[in-house]
């Protein structure tokens, strides 16, 4: 979403004469766009932040003004007080204001003109009016694949989880507004649509007739669009999937057959203790029904080991549950406290020491059933979406449903075509296969080559 959130900040920008660039010291402003869902995200800002102080400084003593902005959720947390500990930075602004950017930026330069070393420009206030009605109607980006935020914030509160303080209640975009966003992406080459939210599925926008609609329908309202290819979302809660959304998934070719459904822990105490308002039995439930609906489904998650009080049996039991699950893909992390969390306060804090050797014995699962994930892919033959050149000349790079790398070579297709491709080669993070013409695999010219010599 940070990504999402940087490239509406840009064009929130472009019309006071700002572009993208690529490096800090040629930069009339520099924007940090921050998360805080682990400490060690959170960490690395005030470093970065003493590393463009030393190039703010010696631009200053060229002549040259630079305006330093910290948005995103370290910002919305720190406030003031990153005003007090950093005070050349110049903007302090939350996920929920960037809107109001053209505004804090003239305040800033106003404050710089009047040599007012105290005039940082805090916005960390949660604002009655959306930030999305205030998004220019374009979007400037291109590409095969966009994101595209249709909902924002939580009311979940887990008990290890930032996210309700920084990012806001939960707020869904009416369907029009998202219609008209992809729309607009698709008219400029996008093909693939991922929906964002940090609950995706929570999702409950007004339609034109007033109604509340969940992800399930808004998908098949997408699905329509002409020249639309594909549609993902994340991140999922278990406790919104519902029926709409499971048939969604066996009615309609546009949504992919990967979900990310993160669970955090196979412990039912550790579940309850994380405030998940969901037991394993009732994610593996969802889990079947989903599978019933589309039988191709891959699911991917996120855990946390370590969490306050998880103990050897609670471990292990996340364990089983990746085993009965078998994932194509996860993420993982060592708990990390956050201050103003439930969980910060809790007793029974577990040693890193042990948190490291949870995370290595789990992250080794994972990797495990990753790989039988891909070389599963072997042998098969499926659609594949092209969205850069390869290294070797007529190579194209695309994805696979599953949002796996794919290298083909493809002569006579373009970025942003779809081919049929059988699978050849499987490696880590990336498969290699031919194309399909007519029912059959197309030999690649390159492994001919490589053969006869
Ligand atoms: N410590 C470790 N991991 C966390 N996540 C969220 N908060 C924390 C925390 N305090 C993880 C969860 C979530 C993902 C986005 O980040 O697994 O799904
Ligand atoms: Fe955080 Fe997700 Fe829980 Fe919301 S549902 S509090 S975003 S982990």
């Amino acid at each position: 979403m940070n990504v999402y959130d940087s490239a509406r900040m840009a064009e929130i920008l472009a019309p006071l004469g700002y572009a993208p660039g690529d490096d800090p010291e040629d930069a009339d402003m520099v924007i940090l766009n921050t998360c805080h869902i682990r400490e060690k995200a959170s960490d690395k800002v005030y470093s970065e932040l003493g590393r463009l102080r030393k190039i703010k400084d010696a631009r200053a003593e060229n002549g040259h003004q630079t305006v330093i902005a910290v948005a995103g959720c370290v910002a919305q947390a720190e406030g003031e007080e990153m005003l007090r500990r950093a005070p050349y930075v110049d903007i302090v602004l939350g996920p929920q204001t960037y809107h109001r950017l053209p505004e804090m930026v003239a305040r800033a330069h106003r404050a710089s003109a009047a040599g007012n070393r105290a005039g940082g420009v805090l916005e960390t206030d949660f604002p009655v009016e959306s930030k999305f009605d205030h998004f220019p109607p374009k979007r400037s980006e291109t590409g095969v694949s966009a994101f595209l935020s249709i909902q924002e914030g939580c009311d979940k509160f887990c008990t290890f989880c930032v996210v309700p303080y920084t990012r806001g209640a939960e707020f869904s975009r009416p369907v029009a507004q998202i219609v008209a966003e992809a729309e607009s992406l698709v008219a400029g080459g996008v093909r693939e649509l991922t929906l964002l939210g940090q609950n995706v599925n929570a999702y409950h926008g007004l339609d034109d007739g007033g109604h509340e609609i969940g992800l399930g329908p808004l998908a098949r309202r997408l699905a329509e669009i002409d020249g639309l290819a594909r549609i993902r979302y994340t991140t999922s809660h278990p406790r919104d999937v519902d029926d709409d959304l499971i048939a969604a998934h066996g009615d309609l070719d546009a949504l992919m057959p990967c979900l990310h459904l993160p669970v955090q822990s196979g412990s039912d105490r550790i579940l309850e203790a994380m405030n998940r308002g969901h037991d394993v039995e009732s994610y593996l439930r969802t889990i079947e029904k989903l599978r019933a609906a589309r039988p191709d489904l891959a699911f991917s998650c996120d855990f946390i080991v370590g969490f306050p009080a998880e103990s050897d049996t609670d471990f292990e039991a996340t364990l089983d549950l990746i085993r009965k699950v078998e994932y194509a893909q996860a993420y993982s992390f060592k708990y990390s406290s956050r201050p103003g969390t439930p969980a910060a306060n809790m007793a029974l804090q577990v040693p890193e020491d042990v948190k490291d050797e949870r995370l290595a014995r789990l992250q080794a699962l994972l990797m495990e059933q990753m790989n039988v994930f891909n070389e599963t892919s072997l042998g098969t033959t499926f659609d594949v979406l092209f969205e850069r050149l390869g290294r070797h000349e007529g190579q194209l790079v695309g994805r696979s449903p599953y949002n796996q790398a794919v290298h083909v070579t493809a002569p006579g297709y373009a970025v942003g075509d779809m081919a049929s491709v059988f699978v050849e080669t499987c490696k880590t993070h990336s498969l290699g296969g031919v194309l399909i013409e007519d029912g059959r695999p197309v030999p690649d010219p390159r492994a001919e080559e490589r053969l006869s010599a």
